[in-house]
């Protein structure tokens, strides 16, 4: 049983203060993801965590022990690093027995011997590396030299797995393959672990919990849909998604049942809106790219034809939600107007980059067939409940009523 209890963690160097204020809960048996941009503090977490690193300020506790003062050693943390080395002139054997030899020197018993070598058997097993016990490190491809890597950790049956960008070092394919086995390596292990990544899509794959960290800072602890679908604030909007959310702060104004921005480049009903925003304020909305689609088009031609008048009140009426034709809905959307500026074709989908009439960029990841040309005027669309607010000072979330909850946010 090993649950892991971070209190105010703070780290300095010096003056530079690079963890702050650190609080988190892993569960026995979870796998935590932290991600965060190049810098932000997650090896530095880590490292405390080992022991590797003394702490400033806060507390260390691992499976209900205070371990602030213990060594390394005493913390029964194995530890998986991005520069992983193998031992050159020992074989996978010796390198999946190396911790163990250490280990039994110690006990000095014969019967050690034999334990030993049934633990690399099934370690070898386990990872699957067992038909290559008798090679060395230059004889295995990358993927193999990780799985021993990882072997050395798992052999000693640790309390806690702590890694540290464990596949940066591999291929593309092979990181994807890797990680696909080390999320069954946990379901089988059930070993209380933390994964340091700056790789989203590792994230999301990997973790039960997300702590998305950013200048030392927690900004949000969640579920991969959690941080995806209800971002605590506009850097974890930002950073999560591939590309990112499209994010305006504009000054808005209601016209009739609808909230209006920036002249009409951005419109959606104003009873969407969280509690108090948008009178006065400026409000910031996001979207994702995947969540717009091209507005059909309305009766009496298509919407994607010539600019429209800034402000006029010509605004296509089904996109807009306001008197939909044959009956069928399309209220509780968010329409934006803008130009297409560059396509960029994917394969399984296009990416659209375009612009509002404010200048602000939007991007929208549509269907690899949509009908869209460079240098167009376009109106896009997206389910209201997909919209996103934000404070514009804060940047923090502002719950609606299609989006209640909110997991983990910073306090
Ligand atoms: N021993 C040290 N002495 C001084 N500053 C350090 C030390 N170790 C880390 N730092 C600083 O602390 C900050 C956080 O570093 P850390 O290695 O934890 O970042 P990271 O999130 O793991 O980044 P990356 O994704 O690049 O590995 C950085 O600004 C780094 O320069
Ligand atoms: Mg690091």
């Amino acid at each position: 049983m090993a649950e892991i209890r971070l209190r105010g963690l703070s780290k300095s160097f010096g003056s530079n203060s690079v963890v702050r204020n650190v609080d988190l809960d892993v569960k026995d048996g979870e796998f935590i993801v932290l991600l965060g941009s190049s810098g932000c503090g997650k090896s530095t977490v880590l490292r405390m965590i080992a022991g590797l690193e003394k702490v400033t300020d806060g507390e260390i506790w691992i499976g209900g022990e205070l371990v602030n003062d213990e060594p390394p050693s005493s913390r029964n943390v194995g530890m998986v690093f991005q520069n992983y080395a193998l031992y050159p002139h020992l074989t996978v054997a010796g390198n999946l027995g190396f911790g163990l030899a250490a280990r039994r020197r110690g006990r000095g018993r014969r019967a050690a011997r034999e334990d030993e070598r049934r633990q690399i058997r099934e370690t070898a097993e386990l990872l699957e590396i067992d038909h290559v016990l008798t090679h060395r490190p230059k004889e295995l491809s990358g993927g193999q030299r990780q799985r021993v890597a990882l072997g050395r950790a798992i052999i000693r049956r640790p309390d806690v797995f702590l890694m540290d960008e464990p596949l940066s070092n591999l291929d593309a394919n092979l990181r994807e393959r890797m990680r696909l086995e080390l999320a069954q390596l946990h379901r089988k292990l059930r070993i209380t672990t933390i994964y340091v990544t700056h790789d989203q899509g590792e994230a999301l794959t990997l973790a039960d919990r997300i702590v998305v960290l950013h200048d030392g800072q927690v900004h949000q602890v969640g579920t991969a849909d959690d941080v995806y679908d209800r971002p605590a604030d506009t850097y974890v909007a930002r950073f999560l998604g591939s590309p990112g959310m499209n994010l305006y702060t504009l000054p808005p104004a209601r016209i009739g049942d609808d909230l209006v921005l920036a002249d009409g480049a951005l419109r959606l009903p104003a009873a969407a809106l969280p509690p108090g925003a948008g009178d006065g304020r400026p409000l910031s909305i996001g979207i994702r790219p995947e969540h717009l689609a091209l507005a059909a088009d309305p009766p009496g031609g298509p919407v994607s034809q010539g600019p429209r008048p800034a402000g006029s009140g010509d605004f296509p009426a089904e996109a807009a939600g306001t008197s939909p034709p044959d009956g069928a809905t399309t209220a509780g959307r968010t329409v934006l107007r803008c130009r297409v500026d560059i396509l960029e074709r994917l394969g399984s989908h296009l990416l659209v980059h375009g612009s509002l009439s404010t200048g602000q960029t939007v991007i929208a990841r549509l269907d690899a067939q949509a009908a869209v040309r460079q240098g167009e005027q376009i109106v896009l669309t997206a389910r209201t409940a997909d919209t996103h607010f934000f404070d514009p000072d804060s940047g923090d979330r502002l719950v609606t009523a299609s989006m209640p909850q909110l997991a983990g946010a910073r306090a």
